[in-house]
């Protein structure tokens, strides 16, 4: 089965349970300054999951873009990759665990056609501190499933992951109960990782059985969660239904959710029983490419396969993050794409392909994608552009570092030498590493180790300020922000014209900073006089009303929106009516917002206006 198969099924497959189908959302979350991309499908749900209601009813079904940054070192095994697909379904306080479960059995076996013998589950063991005790029901639904399909489940407890090492499992034992590390889920981790007023609950997770020898450089024996590859996690059932509350314990929330996600590919690599996700279409087509512009044969040794790996994950990761509006940079979002892309030009290397060859693999990765994502076909060239002129930077940077390692050669390389290489001339450890490896002498890891400590330590006392700020009184700052946004937009749209929309925003709580289309510079009196419209909206003291309609209602009411093919088909239009029946701003959205103007204090400053890409004008403004 391909991937644009898979997709399509298990979307049927959830519509005809009268699920509604929903777009992704964007790889980097609107309006949300806590995190930089969007790593699951339930990221942009949250407020539902919460309680508020979603405009397309209780049940939903979606294939969620999704990146993890974190994942970027792990990269070059058979199953991980940064970017990736999330099939995901939602219970927003309708069905639980007894329709989830033998949905997603009956999707994966009469579906994709997989073998129930191969499947093992998990489920969570209880912790007695949280008072949450073990999932005794998701056990015994697992039991009834197996049995009907004639298989005895045993269910057993293992605890940690290090008793599964030793512990191993045992003839007929198919349902493992394992600890919060393993089977709780929260955007932040394990119940005690959750900050207050965050959602989560115990999850179930499904393994497919590869059947290859286990691997003892992992542990002494085998078990679900054990990472030597012959097991691999194809879906989580999450039973969202606890929020920790301030004083560290749980309680209930409102409605029991069902937050189910569900690695794409590595659903795809089950159905068509390859351990290696890169073999199934969607990469092994970006693999192909690489073998022709490399001479290369994928699979013939680990080190280069490795290295295929990379550049094909961390292509098509850049390839959808420039699609999602996200280009090379220093900073945020746009410094992972300039990692993603500067690790698979120095992989090309390994690989001896022709330099300045990757923007050539766009067009696979395009024709991949576009039925389902037809923005990438829109930004082709922009993201030709974009990955063509950042291998030239890298390259150009590489070639500089060259002659400052130069300088240094013939002695050993301290750890402060490359240190000060790679922070300031951007040259690679690996390449430092390599190229005294040629030339026999060493680099001294341990202190170039420290020094990159002390620097990281340094940046993290900053974003913890960071994040904290956001956390204490994130939510009215960023509130007051957002809604101020939308008044920015109505006064830029008045002054500059209807073609100004909207090409991006980000909101923290010190700071809205928002694109939006215009072909020139913006001079400071017309600046002035969408300042003076925001300001005045707030005097005036306009009310927020959310009304619910049809998508094609909006459009034909020339509601304001950008991004139309990203909502769903019931839409919310967000309107600012004084009692003058004066209507301030009217415009798609789904965030928070005040209820009136009057919650906003300060005033609205623009305190800076430049160019963000061609066609596509800045600003930043304050509440001061
Ligand atoms: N939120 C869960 C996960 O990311 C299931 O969707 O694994």
């Amino acid at each position: 089965m391909t991937t644009a198969e898979v997709r399509h099924t298990y979307l049927e497959f959830f519509k005809a349970r009268e699920h509604s189908e929903i777009p992704s959302a964007p790889l980097v979350p609107e309006n949300d300054p806590t995190t930089l991309f969007t790593s699951s499908g339930m990221q942009p749900l949250l407020p539902y999951l919460l309680g508020e209601k979603h405009p397309s009813g209780v049940r939903l079904v979606d294939s969620q873009k999704s990146f993890r940054a974190e994942d970027i070192e792990e990269v070059g095994d058979n199953r991980h990759t940064t970017f990736f697909e999330m099939l995901g379904n939602w219970s927003l306080g309708d069905y639980f665990k007894s329709e989830q479960l033998p949905w997603f059995f009956e999707f994966l076996t009469k579906e994709i056609g997989l073998d129930p013998q191969k499947l093992y589950v998990t489920v969570f063991s209880g912790d007695e501190k949280l008072g949450i005790t073990k999932d005794e029901e998701s056990i015994e639904i697992w039991k009834r499933i197996f049995k009907e399909e004639g298989i005895d489940a045993i269910a057993v407890d293992i605890g940690t992951e290090a008793d599964g090492y030793a512990r191993g499992m045992r003839e007929g034992e198919r349902i493992f109960a394992y600890e919060a590390k393993k089977n709780w889920w929260s955007r932040s981790g394990t119940p005690e990782k959750m900050p207050a007023g965050e959602p989560g609950g115990p999850d179930s997770e499904v393994f497919y059985d590869f059947g290859t020898a286990h691997d003892t450089a992992f542990g002494e024996h085998c078990h679900p969660n054990c990472d030597c590859g012959r097991f691999m996690e194809i879906g989580n059932s999450v039973f969202m239904e606890y929020i920790k509350k301030s004083d560290g314990s749980f309680e209930k929330l409102p409605q029991q959710n069902v937050d189910f996600g569900g690695g794409l590919e590595r659903i795809v690599a089950a159905a068509n029983d390859v351990s290696d996700v890169f073999c199934i279409d969607s990469l092994y087509g970006i693999i192909t490419e690489i073998e022709s512009l490399s001479g290369k044969v994928y699979g013939e040794n680990e080190e280069e396969s490795a290295a295929f790996r990379i550049v094909a994950d961390h292509f098509r990761g850049a390839v959808f993050m420039i699609g999602d509006g996200v280009v090379p940079s220093n900073t945020e979002q746009g410094y992972f794409v300039r990692r993603l892309l500067r690790r698979a030009v120095l992989k090309m290397d390994t690989l001896e392909m022709e330099p300045h060859t990757l923007h050539t693999l766009v067009p696979i990765v395009i024709q991949q994608y576009e039925a389902q994502y037809p923005n990438l076909r829109a930004q082709k060239d922009v993201i030709q552009k974009n990955i063509e002129e950042e291998e030239a930077r890298f390259r150009k940077t590489v070639e500089r570092g060259l002659k400052e390692f130069e300088k240094r050669s013939g002695e050993n390389i301290s750890g402060r030498d490359a240190f000060v290489l790679f922070t300031t001339h951007g040259f690679p450890i690996e390449l430092t590493l390599e190229l005294a490896a040629e030339r026999g002498i060493t680099v001294d890891m341990e202190g170039f180790r420290s020094e990159m400590e002390k620097h990281q330590a340094l940046s993290r006392a900053g974003a913890e300020q960071k994040f904290k700020g956001g956390l204490a009184d994130g939510g009215e700052k960023t509130t007051m922000y957002h809604s101020a946004t939308h008044l920015l937009l109505a006064g830029l749209r008045k002054y500059l014209g209807e073609d100004v929309h909207q090409a991006g925003s980000n909101i923290t709580t010190e700071r809205t900073r928002f694109d939006f289309t215009y072909p020139e510079k913006v001079d400071r009196e017309t600046l002035d006089k969408v300042e003076q419209y925001v300001n005045d909206a707030i005097k005036a003291q306009a009310e927020m009303t959310i009304e619910e309609m049809p998508k094609e209602q909006a459009k034909a009411e020339g509601v304001e929106g950008s991004f139309w093919e990203k909502y769903p088909e019931v839409v919310k239009v967000y309107t600012l009516r004084d009692a003058n029946g004066v209507v301030w701003s009217r415009e798609l959205c789904g965030g928070p917002h005040v209820s009136n103007t009057n919650e906003i204090t300060g005033v609205f400053k623009i305190v800076k206006e430049e160019s963000s890409s061609a066609g596509v004008r800045r600003v930043k403004a304050v509440l001061e």
